[in-house]
């Protein structure tokens, strides 16, 4: 059983966890379709509650944060594969389906979970500090905290993980790179946080 897994067996809610349990296995093998080696939800949950912790965040929030995490691409599972693991150029309509996973991942938890905090991580994911992110160009702190934090954290474990088309960063380069978007594509406090907390 995958850690996203088994980290979910241990909701409070158990009608919610085995809908949940149910989706985050689906995302694992989504994540291998796409040549990622596995487990990359279950990284960025892990090191997004790190980050809040460093930032202070309480217990409750950290918990949603992790499970937001978990769950952050589920509406991946709404877009056609052929676009989702299509490699080379991609066109213009082709981005904009991969772009909806944001807010269709949104529409496809409203009907499971009733946590907004973990809504809006799934759907403001993809939002940049700068207003130049998806699906609603937010800015700064119009963005929700929690998914400023899965933000950095998926950033960072996307740059040092492999995929079929490019190696792994390292730590160090991929921490420099989410240095230098701080207060563009990042939230300085969150950048600060991941350093502290890598
Ligand atoms: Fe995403």
């Amino acid at each position: 059983m995958n850690a996203a897994v088994a980290k979910l067996r241990e909701l409070e809610a158990p009608a919610e966890a085995h809908s949940l349990m149910r989706l985050a296995g689906l995302i694992e093998r989504l994540e291998l379709k796409e040549g990622y080696e596995g487990e990359h939800t279950a990284r960025v949950s892990a090191l997004a509650v790190a980050i809040a912790a460093e930032l202070g965040l309480s217990g409750a929030d950290c918990r949603r944060i992790e499970l937001g995490a978990l769950l952050h691409d589920v509406g991946k599972l709404r877009v056609p594969d052929r676009v989702l693991t299509k490699r080379g150029h991609l066109d213009e309509s082709e981005w904009a389906t991969i772009r909806s996973h944001a807010a269709l991942g949104e529409r496809l938890l409203i009907h499971v979970l009733d946590l907004p905090e973990v809504l809006a991580i799934v759907r403001s994911h993809h939002e940049r500090w700068d207003g130049h992110g998806y699906p609603d160009g937010s800015e700064g702190e119009d963005i929700p905290l929690a998914a400023r934090v899965v933000a950095v954290a998926d950033a960072f474990q996307a740059m040092t993980e492999p995929r079929p088309y490019r190696k792994p960063r390292t730590r160090a380069a991929a921490l420099r790179e989410i240095v230098s978007q701080a207060g563009r594509q990042f939230d300085p406090a969150c950048v600060e946080a991941l350093r502290a907390a890598v």
